[in-house]
């Protein structure tokens, strides 16, 4: 638990760092296996704290998860293959202990009533990046028909007849929302529009796959989704996109130690806005049709202004990296973050390695400086704990970034992935 992360900056990078499946695709698509008494099977599966728990989440709802094993001629590289069979769910208490630790644990919620009729589940409380409510969450199955309570911290969801399909118009473009508007109405008797629905791949990914479970869901990756309700919904198997923000986030990485790394698998389109950033700061990338090449040699970074927003503008979960990386520009950057209020934990952690950034509000202003300079540090969130690894890569001397487990939750082996590349970086047990 109390492992860190050890860095001595100054080293380029250069090779391959293979891109695992994407973990906010991965924790939805386990939670959809609930919607099935048959079994649904997930490739490339990141390997990930945040997995582990879910199963076990999932695990306490009656849910049977196996893990293959790694068969001949495979590496860690390729992901795990999860079979999550939800025959009979046992129990519709998704309890405070199990929620509070993982927020997306809420999403079980959509699954829970639509094919239960009840469920009763915690808010999720206090979180790092801000205060995150339920409240849209809660209004789209009420939508749908479900009575709805709040009862000692739970959210007791009733809908013993069964949910009816409806037209549900989301105020503000929010991610989990979506999920889980998706995954009620795929049981709910009747046709449910969703409007100004998030358009993130995610949410393709995880409407594909609801798709092959027999659900009749259009429009997914447009601000309007309809699902068409059904009966029940069989097994499935299906493979996890790869994670964009990995990808960003790497691409981040060279950009600031130089050099030049082949990001495999790694896909253009799920992060056009972030390449195109990387792009305005003189880093080159190139798409080719297995991943995506970032190269910078020698060249100084150039300033941007960026506006962080749902997709398919800059996604604030590289908003952090970002900001590392702009601390060492020529000049001075700008970063508006309008998807969370108070995601900046990482503004003072990089001020310890010498870092010159201005908070107002929203806005961040960020003087790039000549030198960052090696230190202790920690972040309370996993984008800001890589934002930390980022600008370690390039300060001068030690850097010791405190907390690891927060970043074993969304990335997978960074320190391996960055040291076949060059780095010296390694892991010291805690
Ligand atoms: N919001 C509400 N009410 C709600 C739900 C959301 O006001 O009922 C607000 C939030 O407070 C926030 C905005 O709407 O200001 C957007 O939140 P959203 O619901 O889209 O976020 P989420 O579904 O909780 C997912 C990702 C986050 C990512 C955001 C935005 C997963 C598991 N999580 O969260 O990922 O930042 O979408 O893209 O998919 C991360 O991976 O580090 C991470 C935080």
């Amino acid at each position: 638990m109390m492992d860190r992360i050890r860095i001595v900056g100054g080293r380029p990078l250069k090779g391959t760092i293979p891109i695992s499946g994407a973990k906010n695709a991965t924790l939805p698509l386990m939670i959809a296996s609930l919607l099935s008494e048959e079994t649904l099977t997930l490739d490339n599966v990141p390997r990930l704290a945040d997995v582990s728990l879910l199963q076990r989440i999932l695990g306490n709802h009656g849910v049977d998860v196996t893990v293959s094993g790694k068969r001949a001629g495979e590496t860690a590289d390729h992901g795990q293959t999860l079979r999550l069979s939800a025959e009979r769910i046992v129990d519709t208490t998704a309890p405070y202990e199990l929620v509070s630790k993982m927020r997306a644990s809420f999403w079980v919620i959509a699954p829970l009533i639509a094919r239960m009729g009840e469920a009763r589940v915690s808010m999720p409380g206090g979180c790092a990046i801000g205060t995150r409510p339920v409240d849209l969450l809660i209004m789209a199955v009420e939508r749908l028909g479900a009575r709805i309570e709040i009862d000692g911290g739970y959210v007791v969801a009733k809908a013993p007849k069964g949910l009816r399909g409806a037209e549900i118009v989301f105020p503000k473009v929010t991610v989990g929302g979506t999920h889980t508007a998706m995954m009620a109405a795929s049981l709910a008797n009747g046709t449910t529009v969703i409007e100004n629905a998030a358009r993130e791949p995610e949410i393709v990914d995880v409407a594909e796959c609801l798709n092959k479970m027999g659900a009749r869901i259009s429009g997914a990756g447009t601000q309007q989704i309809v699902i068409e309700g059904v009966a029940r919904l069989g097994g499935a198997r299906h493979a996890v996109l790869p994670d964009r923000i990995e990808t960003g986030t790497y691409a981040m990485a060279v950009a600031m130690a130089g050099g030049e790394i082949f990001l495999q698998n790694g896909r253009p389109h799920l992060l056009q806005a972030a390449l195109d950033v990387l792009n305005q700061t003189g880093v080159t990338v190139s798409p080719t049709k297995e991943g995506i090449r970032v190269a910078r040699n020698g060249a100084e970074l150039a300033p941007v202004e960026v506006t962080t927003a749902p997709f398919p503008a800059f996604p604030t979960d590289l908003q952090a990296q970002l900001m590392a990386l702009m601390t060492r520009a020529r000049g001075t950057s700008r970063i508006v973050e309008t998807v969370f209020e108070n995601r900046f934990m990482h503004v003072q952690e990089l001020v310890r390695l010498g870092a010159r950034i201005h908070l107002e509000g929203e806005r961040a202003t960020i003087e790039g400086v000549e030198r960052l300079k090696g230190a202790q540090v920690m972040a309370t969130d996993l984008r800001a704990s890589v934002s930390l690894v980022i600008a370690a890569l390039a300060a001068e001397g030690e850097t010791i970034v405190n907390r690891v487990y927060h970043l074993d939750r969304g990335f997978e082996r960074v320190e391996d992935k960055l040291a076949r590349c060059g780095a010296a970086i390694e892991r010291l047990p805690g």
